[in-house]
Formats: C-alpha cells, sequence, structure tokens
C-alpha cells in the first residue's frame, strides 16, 4: 500500500489550489438520478470517494464519464437497478445519499444499512422517519433497507438533529413528491445549499437551504442540468492548518471564506493572520501559536471535519488548548498517533487537552480515518526527521494529490508507491 512521507521543517510559501467539495459532489452526483436526462458537474474532485460514488451510480444503470466534468446519464425506469449493494456502501456511508433519489424517481430502492464505522455508530434513523413521513413503506431485511413508494407525499419534518446526508436524502426525495415538505432543524452546511441550487436548477422549487428550515414545493418532473461544484473549505481548512504551523504564507486559492467563518475566526484566535483576496483566502502564520479552546458543532459552529487538524495546531501552541468533540463519538483516533510523535494530549470522554509547545518528532503512523490521517501529514510537516504515514488510501478518499499541493509550496513530501 502507498505511503506518504513527510520531511519536516519547511516553511511553506505560495499558493494552493482548493479542489471541488468532496460533500457536495456526492449528494450532486446522486441527484443526477432526478431529473430525466443527462447532467453535468464541473469543479469534481479526484478522490477515492468520487470514484465509489460513479461506481454505484454505474451499477444503478447510470452512463458517467468524465473525471472533473463529470457527465451522468440516469437509466430509464425499465433499466434502472435499484440496489447500492453492502461491497459499495460499505466502503463509502455517504452512498446513503442515493436512497432519497431512487424512491422519488423510480418509486422503490433497496440500500443496504451503513452500520456503524471508526469514528461512531452513525444511524440513518432520521433519513428513514423523513421518508415515512412522506408515506413510504420502509422494511429492514438482512442488513438492507428497503423502501417503496410509488409517489412520496410532501410532510413536515422535524429532525432531532441537522443531519448533513439526512437532510440531503430528503430533499431529493421531496423535490419529486406531491405537495409540500418542509424540513425543520435542517442542516445549514454549504454543500445543503449548493443541493438546493442544483435541484432549483432541475426545476424544483427549493427555498431556505442553508437555513435551520428548508421549504420543497414537488414537481412531476425535474431537467438535467449543468453545474460547477462549490470549492472544499475542509480541504481549505487543512491548508490553512499547514501555513500556520509553518509560520508560511499561503495563498488557499478560490477559497470561499463565507464559508469558512468558524475556521478562519480559530486561525485568527491561534494567532495566524487571515486575508480575504480576490483569489482567496490568505494565511499567514508567524509569532507564537497561541492555545485555543474548540467545540464541534453542527454548522455555523465549529466542523468536526477540521478538529483533528486544528489538534495539531494546539501541540505548537503556548499553552494549554482545549477541544470537545460533540458530533461523533470516537473521534480521537489520531490521538494515539500524535502522541508517539512526542504530542501531549489528554483525553476524557468527549474533551481533549492538549499541553502546548511539544517537539514532535517524525515516526511511522497511521489512522482509520479521513481527517485523523490528514492530521498525521500536518503534524508531520513540523516534527524533527521523517514521519511516514501509512494507510494512505484513507488520504485519497478526501484530498486530490495532497503531496502535490503541499510541495507546490515548499514541503518536503512524497509519496512512496507499493
Ligand atoms: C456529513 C459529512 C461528514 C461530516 C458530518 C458532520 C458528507 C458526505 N459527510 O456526514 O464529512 O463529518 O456530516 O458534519 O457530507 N445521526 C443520527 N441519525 C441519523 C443521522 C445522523 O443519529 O439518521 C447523527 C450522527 O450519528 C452524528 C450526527 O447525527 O452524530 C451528525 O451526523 P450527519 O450530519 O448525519 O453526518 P453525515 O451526513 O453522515
Amino acid at each position: 500500500m502507498d505511503k506518504i512521507v513527510v520531511e519536516g521543517g519547511s516553511r511553506l510559501v505560495g499558493d494552493i489550489p482548493i479542489g471541488g467539495a468532496k460533500n457536495a459532489a456526492l449528494p450532486l452526483l446522486a441527484s443526477a438520478l432526478l431529473p430525466n436526462g443527462p447532467s453535468t458537474f464541473k469543479n469534481v474532485p479526484l478522490l477515492q470517494d468520487v470514484a465509489t460514488m460513479g461506481k454505484l451510480l454505474r451499477q444503478l444503470g447510470c452512463e458517467v464519464d468524465g473525471k472533473h466534468t463529470m457527465v451522468i446519464h440516469p437509466p430509464t425506469a425499465k433499466k434502472a437497478k435499484l440496489e447500492a449493494p453492502y461491497e459499495l456502501v460499505k466502503t463509502m456511508r455517504a452512498s446513503i445519499v442515493v436512497l432519497g433519489p431512487l424512491v422519488a424517481r423510480y418509486g422503490r430502492a433497496r440500500v443496504s444499512q451503513p452500520g456503524g464505522c471508526a469514528i461512531g455508530t452513525r444511524p440513518i434513523d432520521q433519513h428513514l422517519k423523513g421518508l415515512a413521513a412522506m408515506g413510504a413503506k420502509i422494511h429492514l431485511d438482512h442488513g438492507y433497507v428497503d423502501v417503496e413508494c410509488k409517489r412520496l407525499k410532501g410532510a413536515t419534518i422535524v429532525l432531532d438533529m441537522p443531519t448533513v446526508t439526512g437532510c440531503e436524502n430528503l430533499m431529493m426525495a421531496a423535490a419529486l413528491a406531491k405537495g409540500r415538505t418542509v424540513i425543520e432543524n435542517a442542516a445549514r452546511e454549504p454543500e445543503v445549499e449548493d443541493l438546493g441550487l442544483v435541484l432549483n436548477k432541475m426545476g424544483a422549487k427549493v427555498t431556505g437551504a442553508g437555513t435551520a428550515i428548508i421549504t420543497i414545493e414537488g414537481v412531476d418532473e425535474l431537467q438535467p442540468i449543468e453545474h460547477t461544484i462549490i470549492p472544499d473549505r475542509i480541504e481549505a481548512g487543512t491548508f490553512a492548518i499547514a501555513a500556520a504551523l509553518t509560520r508560511g504564507d499561503v495563498l488557499l486559492q478560490g477559497a470561499r471564506a463565507e464559508h469558512m467563518d468558524a475556521i478562519i475566526a480559530k486561525l485568527r484566535a491561534a494567532g495566524s493572520t487571515v486575508t480575504v483576496e480576490a483569489g482567496g483566502v490568505r494565511v499567514r502564520g508567524g509569532g507564537d501559536i497561541l492555545p485555543i479552546d474548540i467545540t464541534t458543532q453542527p454548522h455555523p459552529g465549529f466542523p468536526t471535519d477540521m478538529q483533528a487538524q486544528f489538534m495539531v495546531l494546539a501541540t505548537q501552541a503556548k499553552g494549554q488548548s482545549m477541544i470537545r468533540e460533540m458530533i461523533f463519538e470516537n473521534r480521537y483516533m489520531h490521538v494515539p498517533e500524535l502522541s508517539r510523535m512526542g504530542a501531549d494530549i489528554h483525553v476524557d470522554g468527549r474533551t481533549a487537552i492538549i499541553r502546548g509547545g511539544t517537539k514532535l518528532s517524525g515516526a511511522a503512523v497511521m489512522a482509520t480515518d479521513l481527517r485523523a490521517s490528514a492530521s498525521l501529514v500536518l503534524a508531520g510537516l513540523v516534527a524533527s526527521g521523517k514521519t511516514e504515514v501509512l494507510r494512505v488510501y484513507h488520504l485519497d478518499r478526501g484530498y486530490e494529490t495532497i503531496e502535490k499541493k503541499l510541495r507546490g509550496v515548499g514541503a518536503k513530501v512524497k509519496r512512496v508507491k507499493a
């Protein structure tokens, strides 16, 4: 298996182009099941998770072409195969976002239940509760969820928590339902807003996407569209930490500051200078790194997907930091690996206390989660000697050529092929 080898100690200076958002791309590609013709998506990131979604869509009967620009041609009702098998769903939980569009367009779907994953149990009860409220019959057997409904009906759904993919599934289902659906306590992530934009381009009537109450007037038919995917705020945030850690000066090309308020606020609290420029967001480190206090929350709160990266920054701060992980119950897998590199971190339940100012030393490390793996690459940038990050397939799920992008701003990083 490939590994990433990082030689620490370089100051990062230059521009890093930010790719399309993984978490926007996955539901958007699934939304191509809804209209009656081929949709085109631009700025699609070349990631393992996107490849998995392409594979799943092909399995469902879609024709899928292209890479950074993807064209997806949904199947006719006759040719559609309405099953998302365990083999694919187990490699990517977000496969669940095909459920809503399949039921809405074809009246039926059989999707493997995702089950738990390394960072927590991650149930899909809210997705199913919403579909049931819209009139779907739901049956669980042999690890699969079977959902059936000739035509979904609009309903008012109050989510127990603002689940991102749950909300996206229900928006796509509602777009072809009869009547009005209101989703309350909706997820407010920019990726949910982007999906609302796409559904509207297709001819649905969505208002409030990006706020806590989303209203969708269902229509009988949707039209194919063309859409450019928003930049990835988590990829941008990860490179922002690389700049802050190395006291560098990096322009995150194309990043949108308005999607990154909580990240930018914590970068500034940690002593970095963040400026918004025409070409993107510039992050300058320098001087002392200050301790931070972070609690992960649904958007617009601080994103759980940036928790591991900020923890690395905290290991270099002058003082003690505290992080509380409130979204996933087991998202501290990077801690033992960072400790092996010399970090001083104490975890008690959902709280981590990080005593800063420790010198990190390079080691062979690995993690079982995408963002945890990214945090280990970041740690390698300031560690003495060589850090080898194993199990690179986790990184490839969410970062397109992370080693090239870091090399482009002066880091000593390479991929060693197995
Ligand atoms: C999405 C993101 C992921 C991010 C997460 C939280 C995608 C493809 N992935 O994942 O990168 O880390 O949001 O910002 O967009 N929950 C339930 N029942 C449900 C659904 C969720 O209890 O039916 C719980 C989860 O266990 C978790 C919380 O709600 O504790 C939020 O999860 P959710 O927003 O659904 O995460 P994902 O959509 O899977």
